[in-house]
């Protein structure tokens, strides 16, 4: 889809999104190592979820580069200190019950949501990756985002464009969960 078109329909959603109290204060480096593990690990099970089933309906193929839940998952350990225990949010299991029960069979909703969290990493992700705990290798993508990020557009299609939204309502769920575990 028509890189304009599709942000002019999801820009208010995302908006709202990028202002709630979670992002806004990993944008300014307020966040601190333990939340960022929560967090990270969380992104981890649902970017997992959501890569594992599209590489079985072959999403990826043209898109290598763009997997990234092992990246997510060294940022996790690499940071993680022994004390620490991996907790799923309610968001992250409602998350993965959702795509598995509701969007599995139909490949162009599970593209919208790879549309959403793989081109977040690919954008905003970028702009982060310095304030945040850690490497954050996760946002190291092997290739050339702005073009990788128009190849991923190019797959999504219009009929998709309330799926789109959905995911950015599923993101918006993590970070209303995480704020229960800012410190
Ligand atoms: C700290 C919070 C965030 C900041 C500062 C931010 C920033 C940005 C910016 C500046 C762009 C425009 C990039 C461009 O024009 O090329 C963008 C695009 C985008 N963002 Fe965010 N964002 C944030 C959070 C999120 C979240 C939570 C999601 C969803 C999970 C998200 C998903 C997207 C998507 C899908 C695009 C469109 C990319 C494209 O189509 O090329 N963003 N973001």
């Amino acid at each position: 889809m028509d890189k304009k078109k599709l942000m002019k329909a999801t820009w208010p959603i995302h908006q709202k999104v990028e202002n709630m109290p979670f992002p806004k204060q990993m944008f300014q480096g307020k966040i601190t190592k333990k939340t960022y593990h929560t967090f990270i690990y969380n992104e981890y099970c649902c970017i997992n979820e959501l890569e594992k089933i599209g590489k079985e309906k072959n999403l990826f193929d043209g898109l290598e580069d763009v997997p990234f839940a092992t990246r997510i998952l060294n940022d996790v350990s690499d940071i993680e200190e022994k004390s620490w225990k991996r907790e799923k949010l309610e968001s992250t299991k409602e998350y993965i019950d959702y795509i598995n029960s509701e969007i599995k069979n139909d490949d162009m909703k599970i593209m919208a949501h790879i549309y959403v969290r793989h081109c977040a990493a690919m954008a905003g992700g970028q702009m982060i990756k310095t304030k945040v705990p850690g490497k954050a290798t996760m946002f190291d993508f092997p290739c050339d985002t702005k073009i990788t990020r128009d190849r991923i557009r190019d797959k999504v299609c219009d009929s998709v464009i309330n799926e789109v939204a959905k995911c950015f309502e599923f993101a918006g769920k993590t970070f209303e969960d995480m704020e229960k575990h800012i410190d």
